[in-house]
This record gives C-alpha cells, sequence and structure tokens, in this order.
C-alpha cells in the first residue's frame, strides 16, 4: 500500500514557478506540498538568469523573501543596446517613471525561497522519483511518486504543474485538449560565468555582423556573458581563449575595455519561442516554463513564470476562502494575455539583435534601422523600456 498524504495543493517542481506559488499559499493560509525530483543542492547550484522585473522584486518583497535580494542584488536603471561599434544607452527611469530592474541569480531566489519555506513548516520533497499525476479531471486529483524507495500517494484540491518544459504535467493532459504554438531560433547561446569585474555597470546586447553579444553579470567580481553560436555547436570547439577573443570583437565599441578573468562555468542553450493554451486541465494548472518558453534575450522566463503563480494562488485563495471559482476558470485566459505579450517582445529582442543564416542584406540594413529607431526615438524607447522593466501584473 503507498503511503498516503493529504494536502490542499499537490505543486510538481521547486523552481521559481513552484516555490514562489508555495509561500504565497502559505502566506494565504493554504497548504500545499511540493514534489521535486532533483536535490535541493542542485537545484540551489543550477545556473539559469538573474534579471528581476520590478514587479518580481516587488512581489518577493512582500512575500517577506526579498531582504538578501535588496542587499545582494544589483539595481539597474538602463541597459544598453551596441551597434555599428557605438553603445546606446536606454535610460528606464526616465522613459518609465523611475522603475528599474534587479541582477540577482535565479539560484540565489530559489535559496531565498526554500529557507523561507523551511523556516515556516513548508513542506518541499526533493529526490523524489517516479512522479505521475491523475484524476485532475475529477474531485480528488493524486500525485504519486517515489520517496526514499517508498510508494507515496498525494490527494489534494488541485495540482500545479510547475515542472517546467521537459516535465511531466503538460504532457499528462489528453491529447487534443492542448494547442501548441512553438518557433524555434536557427541559433543557440554559449554562455560563460567569469570570474572577472563587470566591463560594464549595466547590461550591454549587442549586433554585430558575427552575430549577438551580451555582456551581464552577478555581482561586482562575477561575469556572465553570452555569445550568438549555431544551435547545435560543439563546446568543445570553446576554448577559453577563443571565447574571450570573440567576445572582444563582437562588444568593441568606442575604446570600451572587456576584462577577461578565469571562466568557471560555461554551456550552450538552445533558443526556442513555446506557448501552450490553454494553461490549466480539470484540477490541473500549469504554471512557468511548462506551459511557455521564451528564447532568453528578454530575460523573462522567471518573471513570467512568478506572473503567472501570482495570479494562481490569487484565485485558489478566493476559491478558499468564497467558494468563487471564476478566478480559477478564468486562470489561463488571464495569464495568456500577459504571456503573448512577453513573447512578443522576446521575440522581438531576438529578431533584432541576431543574425540570422537566411537572411538577405535588406533584413541586415532593416535590423540596423530599427537599432537606430529605438536608440533616437523616445517613443519606441519607451516601448522597449516598459516591455524589459516589466508590463504591469494583471
Ligand atoms: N518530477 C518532479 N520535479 C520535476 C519533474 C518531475 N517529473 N520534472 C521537472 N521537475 C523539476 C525540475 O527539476 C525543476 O526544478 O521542476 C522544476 C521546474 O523548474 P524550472 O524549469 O526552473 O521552471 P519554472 O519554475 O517554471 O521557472 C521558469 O526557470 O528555467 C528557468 O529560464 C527558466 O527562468 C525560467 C524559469
Ligand atoms: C543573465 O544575466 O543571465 C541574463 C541577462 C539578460 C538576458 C539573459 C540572461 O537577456
Amino acid at each position: 500500500m503507498p503511503i498516503s498524504l493529504r494536502t490542499q495543493v499537490g505543486i510538481v517542481g521547486a523552481g521559481p514557478a513552484g516555490l514562489v506559488l508555495s509561500h504565497l499559499l502559505y502566506l494565504h493560509g493554504i497548504d500545499s506540498i511540493v514534489v521535486e525530483n532533483r536535490s535541493r543542492q542542485y537545484v540551489e547550484e543550477r545556473v539559469r538568469a538573474g534579471v528581476l522585473e520590478q514587479g518580481t522584486v516587488d512581489l518577493l518583497v512582500e512575500m517577506g523573501v526579498g531582504e538578501r535580494m535588496k542587499r545582494e542584488g544589483l539595481v539597474h536603471y538602463g541597459i544598453e543596446l551596441r551597434f555599428a561599434g557605438h553603445g546606446h544607452r536606454i535610460d528606464f527611469q526616465e522613459l518609465t517613471g523611475g522603475k528599474g530592474i534587479t541582477i540577482y541569480a535565479q539560484h540565489e531566489v530559489l535559496k531565498d525561497l526554500n529557507n523561507a519555506r523551511a523556516a515556516t513548516g513548508g513542506q518541499v520533497f526533493f529526490e523524489v522519483e517516479d512522479v505521475s499525476v491523475h484524476d485532475f479531471d475529477g474531485a480528488r486529483p493524486k500525485i504519486r511518486y517515489k520517496k526514499d524507495g517508498n510508494a507515496c500517494e498525494l490527494t489534494c484540491d488541485f495540482i500545479a504543474g510547475c515542472d517546467g518544459f521537459h516535465g511531466i504535467c503538460r504532457p499528462s493532459i489528453p491529447s487534443g485538449v492542448l494547442t501548441e504554438y512553438e518557433r524555434q531560433y536557427p541559433f543557440g547561446w554559449l554562455g560563460i560565468l567569469a570570474e572577472a569585474p563587470p566591463s560594464s555597470a549595466e547590461l550591454v546586447y549587442t549586433h554585430h555582423d558575427r552575430g549577438f553579444a551580451l555582456l551581464s553579470m552577478r555581482t561586482p567580481q562575477i561575469s556572465r556573458l553570452y555569445l550568438q553560436c549555431d544551435p547545435d555547436e560543439d563546446i568543445d570547439r570553446w576554448p577559453d581563449e577563443r571565447i574571450w577573443q570573440e567576445l572582444h570583437v563582437r562588444l568593441a565599441s568606442d575604446g570600451w575595455k572587456l576584462t577577461e578573468g578565469q571562466i568557471l562555468q560555461k554551456g550552450i542553450t538552445g533558443m526556442r519561442s513555446f506557448v501552450v493554451e490553454p494553461m490549466q486541465y480539470g484540477r490541473l494548472f500549469l504554471a512557468g516554463d511548462s506551459a511557455h518558453i521564451v528564447p532568453p534575450t528578454g530575460a523573462k522566463g522567471l518573471n513570467l513564470a512568478v506572473a503567472d503563480v501570482r495570479i494562481l494562488a490569487r484565485a485558489l485563495n478566493q476559491y478558499h476562502t468564497t467558494g468563487g471559482r471564476d478566478p480559477l476558470d478564468r486562470y489561463s485566459e488571464t495569464c495568456l494575455r500577459r504571456v503573448w505579450k512577453v513573447q512578443r517582445f522576446s521575440w522581438w529582442m531576438t529578431s533584432m539583435l541576431h543574425r540570422f543564416p537566411d537572411e538577405n542584406p535588406f533584413d541586415q540594413r532593416r535590423q540596423l534601422a530599427e537599432l537606430d529607431y529605438v536608440t533616437s526615438s523616445r517613443a519606441a524607447a519607451t516601448t522597449l523600456a516598459e516591455n524589459y522593466v516589466g508590463l504591469p501584473m494583471e
């Protein structure tokens, strides 16, 4: 007989979506149990992005998990767009009425959330195996999994599928229910983490004939840099000196100097845009990467996951306090309005800043004209700024 447990909301996945949801529900007095197949250490060391929108920062502070972020995060009020060897600053503060972004690594956010869950008696089960979800088209959905070799069955009122793009929740929804929208990009990003003081005070997005490049950072000692590469590029063909050489060439601008340092970590990621509709079926609700993927150019993945679970937590709270199902029934519709706007922005940044293998000279000139327009028109710069700092939360 499996070990049986009971909770109000069963959450699959302890990434940003799952942990933010679990803590938001706790603050609403709603029980939840999170099951995660990786170890806590793995989740807290997994290098991912690190740009937090104003709305995400405000929510983490509201939830009481923002203290270290406030202390260690780097607040920026602009980015630089660099093309044709020159840099152009987009002033978020001036164009959005004072909004900015915070550079604070995703895995640091997860550490803070795990500490908050542990400090408030939260149940996050790491290193579970064989997770599966059942009966979510009925009144008593179940999550089955193995923990320490023991079969377990968690009965809940609702299941939140926060298990990322490669998780089991989305594929568990019967075929024919979901519609998938996808766009693969014909390039990837080679990313490095380097022990080098960031060579710029703010992020630098660069368009270059040899391909896109991005200068980002983690701390005053640690830089994070990316290069556009082939989607199936072999990392072994990129020794450290070749990476630095290519970064020097692509980021070159007006006597600006790139400071090198020891490369601590490097890897290649593919790029796609993906959305599934609807984001719910019965009592199973998808949030974050399990429902949508954005290319990293707009730094939106984590922020979109947080926006989803903020809507889900409110809807679950409404249901538990009043029995009202309307916000729950409109969860998918509510999320997708913002998801598609953020998809548009991420696609636009990607299209404006990357070299496409099949592009013709007309496209090259059009890209440069777009960059020239965005950096010389207040209206166009404002569009970029308001999307980058984060569109209003629904
Ligand atoms: N069972 C249990 N846990 C699972 C399973 C499974 N079958 N499959 C995946 N998981 C876990 C993963 O190990 C991961 O910790 O679900 C979690 C999903 O987390 P993320 O992939 O981080 O997705 P999400 O929480 O939606 O956050 C999206 O994360 O990956 C970044 O760029 C992405 O910034 C975006 C953000
Ligand atoms: C990062 O710091 O990892 C980062 C920043 C901006 C992006 C993507 C990634 O657009």
